[in-house]
């Protein structure tokens, strides 16, 4: 039987942003420019880049922006027209890649992130998917680290998480994975504490996932912080599939957080070709 190809990424978008309030009091978090680009659209960029065409939205009452932001704006595509903005109106007309679809789901309790992706399940139904969280921007300019891990899956056939070494004191804010011998993932877990955390190998916000993981995720319970983790769903699937880490290429930003922000839009900046060289100059004069 040849394998099923992953066709469909889940976008978990239903979180407050808290962080970046009162920015976010109005816009959801995943509306939050990276230069030019809302974080949602470059996830959804590299997820076009490794074939997948259906974009699942999981979000909640306050994230109507994001729906809008990939749909069509005649207003604003008329008035580009008539001025013929002839770049513009690409930019807007393009903000879902060709060749996409996209689905909403709601997830009408914030149960956590495991229960997140349980919300799409009818819409992906029992296909191998890919999990993608927006916050988590990887700047691979050449490539697209979700086209790597689903070349990972079709050529061999294996389940990943993208994931990173991170400093020990940092575990807790992280999945941690364990690896044996053969370099598959072992064992997971969620937020470890330092002092227990079995390795500083972090699971950033990239998944290829088989579909059973909609099964195992009905039978979680509560976990960290209270919340159904998929974490707990993945590490209930590793004695019976194969999942392995991907070291991706590139840099991740934790665009949840102000530092990784800033940081995001720093290099986005200096590589721009309109404003980069300006930026650059600026950028060595005030520090
Ligand atoms: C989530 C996941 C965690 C993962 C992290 C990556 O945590 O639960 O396993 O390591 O994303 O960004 P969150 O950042 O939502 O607390």
């Amino acid at each position: 039987m040849s394998q099923q190809p992953i066709l469909s990424v889940v976008l978990p978008v239903a979180g407050l942003g808290t962080r970046f309030l009162p920015a976010t009091k109005a816009i959801p978090k995943e509306m939050l420019p990276v230069l030019d680009k809302p974080l949602i659209q470059l996830a959804v960029e590299e997820a076009a880049k490794a074939g997948i065409t259906q974009v699942v939205l999981v979000t909640s009452a306050s994230k109507r922006a994001i729906e809008d932001h990939f749909d069509v704006n005649f207003e604003l595509e008329a008035t580009l027209e008539a001025r013929n903005k002839q770049s513009m109106l690409e930019a807007v007309r393009t903000t879902l890649p060709n060749g996409m679809t996209l689905a909403v789901v709601r997830q009408p309790k914030a149960l956590g992130l495991g229960h997140a992706v349980l919300c799409a399940a009818p819409v992906v139904g029992d296909q191998p998917f890919a999990v993608m969280l927006p916050d988590d921007f990887i700047d691979d300019p050449q490539g697209s680290c979700l086209a790597d891990m689903v070349a990972l899956y079709n050529q061999q056939s294996a389940f990943s998480l993208a994931v990173e070494e991170v400093p020990r004191e940092k575990t807790d804010k992280y999945g941690v994975v364990s690896l044996n011998a053969d370099g598959r993932i072992t064992a997971m877990v969620e937020k470890p504490k330092p002092e227990v955390a079995p390795s500083t190998l972090a699971v950033v916000g990239r998944y290829v996932l088989p579909a059973e993981t909609f099964a195992a995720l009905r039978e979680v319970k509560a976990g960290a912080g209270g919340e159904i983790q998929l974490t707990d769903g993945i590490a209930s699937l590793l004695s019976t599939q194969v999942f392995r880490p991907h070291r991706f290429k590139g840099i991740r930003y934790d665009c949840g957080s102000k530092l990784g922000y800033l940081q995001a839009n720093t290099a986005l900046g200096l590589r721009d070709q309109e404003v980069g060289v300006a930026f650059a100059k600026w950028l060595s004069s005030v520090i």
